[in-house]
């Protein structure tokens, strides 16, 4: 069998996102409920051992880039310790973390000595009042751990900021002086159906990127552009050098390109965000699987990787909190 993960569609699979927890020290309204407290018993955490072991299965198979996810990561303990043995990792040449920077202050450096390159923090306002309507915390937090981010080199920081009808939408434009400012790459997302009031939720305040886009571009001269990663379509703002991404899975889904797969905090593996298609690599790897046994199972996992999400259809239910998959 020659290398590479290719799925029953011809895409191939190159980009692995490891949740490290379902916990979130945030409660953003869309992706988590208030009062959530149903998370997974520590015992059916991967041990850093063994996500360790699966990511070098992924890397063995032509995986290069590792995306940490939550829940929040930086809520793992250690985390910097576990970034570093995934970098070491051969043929992992691309570590990155998505964060929703409450706690990075403390780690910035920790993470960026260990490896990891690139950062993606979430940051739906720059109002604190409004910042902790949307999240249930404190602005100065996140703004203290992007500033240390930027600080210890981090390159590039992408902002993600979640656009809702009535509750941000008015924000889009000082997002881009901020990000302007900073040098930042800012990238705009549509709210999919996976928080807590689920559907009901997302059609309150789902506003479609092409909106935005439109409106942007009265304003700017927006130039496509390209970028690492793979969700975003981007666009740079005439010569500031400032990129905008805009991640539209529900006005214009990307599935047909997608080159991803997600491993749960339990060792589950998840072929695609919006649907319930998994298989079980804790077990496998708790009664002793060997390497090439492992490989062979998460190859012929892919052949369950659905050709695109379900987010349109209306019949649809929440599967999972976006928290458990970390996006
Ligand atoms: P890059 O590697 O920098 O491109 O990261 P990313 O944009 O893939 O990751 P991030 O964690 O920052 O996620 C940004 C948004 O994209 C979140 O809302 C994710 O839920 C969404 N997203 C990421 N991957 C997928 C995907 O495969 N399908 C869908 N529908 N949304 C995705
Ligand atoms: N729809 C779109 N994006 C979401 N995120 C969390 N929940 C949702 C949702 N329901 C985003 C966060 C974070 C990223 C990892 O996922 O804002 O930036
Ligand atoms: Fe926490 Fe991220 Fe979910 Fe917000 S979007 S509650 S920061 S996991």
């Amino acid at each position: 069998m020659g290398k590479g993960l290719v799925d029953a569609f011809g895409r191939t699979i190159s980009y692995l996102r490891v949740s490290v927890t379902d916990r979130c020290d945030l409660r953003c309204f869309y992706c988590m409920p208030e009062a959530f407290n149903d998370y997974e018993v520590p015992d059916n955490w991967l041990t850093f051992a063994e996500t360790e072991r699966v990511v070098g299965a992924f890397a063995a198979l032509g995986v290069n880039r590792i995306r940490l996810t939550g829940g929040e990561p930086l809520v793992r303990h250690g985390l910097p310790a576990l970034a570093g043995r995934l970098a070491a990792i051969p043929g992992i040449d691309d570590l990155s973390l998505s964060t929703n920077a409450n706690r990075l202050a403390r780690d910035a450096q920790a993470l960026r000595q260990a490896g990891v390159r690139r950062l993606n923090v979430s940051l739906d306002s720059l109002q604190p009042r409004r910042f902790q309507l949307i999240t249930k915390g404190k602005l100065e937090k996140v703004m203290a751990g992007l500033m240390a981010a930027k600080e210890a080199g981090f390159a590039p920081i992408k902002i993600n900021m979640v656009v809702m009808q009535g509750i941000n939408d008015d924000e889009v434009l000082d997002m881009v002086e901020f990000c302007l400012t900073h040098g930042f790459t800012l990238r705009f997302i549509e709210t999919m159906p996976m928080g807590h009031t689920g559907r009901s939720a997302r059609d309150a305040h789902y506003i479609s990127l092409q909106t935005i886009k439109a409106r942007l571009a009265e304003r700017y001269n927006l130039l496509p552009s390209i970028m690492d990663g793979g969700a975003a379509q981007y666009f740079t703002i005439g010569d500031t050098g400032l990129r905008i991404g805009f991640i539209t899975p529900v006005s214009q889904h990307f599935c047909a390109t997608c080159n991803r797969v997600r491993l749960g905090v339990d060792g589950t593996l998840y072929l695609c965000l919006g649907h319930k298609h998994s298989v079980a690599l804790r077990p496998l790897l708790r009664a002793g699987i060997s390497d090439e046994g492992l490989q062979s199972t998460i190859r012929k996992a892919l052949w369950l990787k659905p050709r695109e999400h379900a987010f349109n259809d209306r019949n649809t239910q929440v599967l999972r909190f976006m928290s458990m998959t970390g996006g």
